[in-house]
């Protein structure tokens, strides 16, 4: 097929990805997208590095052997600690969702001083301090994981007095430290971005990753000659490994839009 004509490729280890998915459509309508949710093996958060590289390769060499042109990993766990290991199995271009977050939050901060919160291993993992100290080594990052808020989005517990109590424990230990910009450094986090917005107050820009992801997949596609402009009801497949059921509930409300046909696999 066509290099242009080929569908990007987005994987997640499980829902959170969609929000990354949905800003790839917004911003690319005429796109065929093929998403891939490890639903049976999810949370990454919690796992370690040998792990979440394992699985992400199991999903990268799925999504390839669907004849995809692009592949975005849009979850910021596997785009942490994996990402040198699935650029090298695969002969097409490769972005993690680290890379552009990291870059619009040094462009937003200007009293260099910048939170991310994430899953306990995209912080331990300091990628996102990597990046932001190799543009600018005199920004002090402050790295936090937010474990709660992953179950609290996916129960649909966005906004009201719990999401809110949570936001508060977690972010005082960030808001203490006087940073003028925070990183939403998982899948789910742009979902309470309301409630965070509200906790950190008016001083503090969020960055969302999702967003300078699809911006950042856009602007290489053209460059590369290989975005597709014109296209009537582009194709949209989802695989999962486990639950479609659950991945359609819980997933309509991420990608903010129906999802038609997913396809449980069993292994990617
Ligand atoms: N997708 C993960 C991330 O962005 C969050 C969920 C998980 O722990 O797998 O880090």
């Amino acid at each position: 097929m066509n290099n242009k004509n080929r569908p990007i490729g987005v994987f997640d280890s499980g829902i959170g990805g969609l929000t990354v998915l949905k800003e790839i459509v917004k911003e690319m309508p005429s796109e065929d997208t093929i998403y891939l949710g490890d639903t049976a093996r999810v949370p990454y958060g919690i796992r370690s590095p040998e792990t979440v590289t394992r699985y992400s390769l199991d999903n990268t060499r799925f999504l390839f052997s669907k004849d995809i042109k692009f592949l975005v990993v849009a979850c910021n766990t596997a785009s942490s600690v994996s990402l040198d290991r699935i650029k090298s199995v695969v002969p097409i271009p490769v972005i993690g969702v680290i890379e552009p977050g990291a870059k619009a939050a040094v462009k937003a901060t200007n009293n260099k001083k910048i939170g991310i919160i994430g899953t306990e291993a995209t912080v331990r993992s300091d990628s996102y301090t990597r990046l932001i100290k190799a543009i600018d080594s005199d920004i002090e990052v402050f790295g936090l994981p937010c474990p709660l808020f992953v179950p609290l989005v996916e129960e649909g517990w966005t906004d009201g007095e719990i999401a809110a109590l949570i936001a508060e424990k977690y972010l005082e230990k960030i808001k203490s430290r006087d940073i003028d910009t925070l990183v939403l450094g998982c899948t789910h986090y742009p979902l309470l971005k309301t409630v965070i917005g509200k906790v950190m107050g008016e001083g503090v820009r969020l960055i969302d990753s999702a967003v300078e992801v699809a911006k950042e997949v856009k602007t290489i596609l053209d460059n590369s000659g290989l975005s597709r402009k014109e296209k009537q009801n582009p194709r949209r497949e989802f695989y999962v490994t486990d639950s479609p059921l659950r991945f359609r509930k819980v997933g309509e409300r991420f990608l903010e839009n129906k999802i038609e046909h997913i396809e449980l696999i069993t292994e990617p």
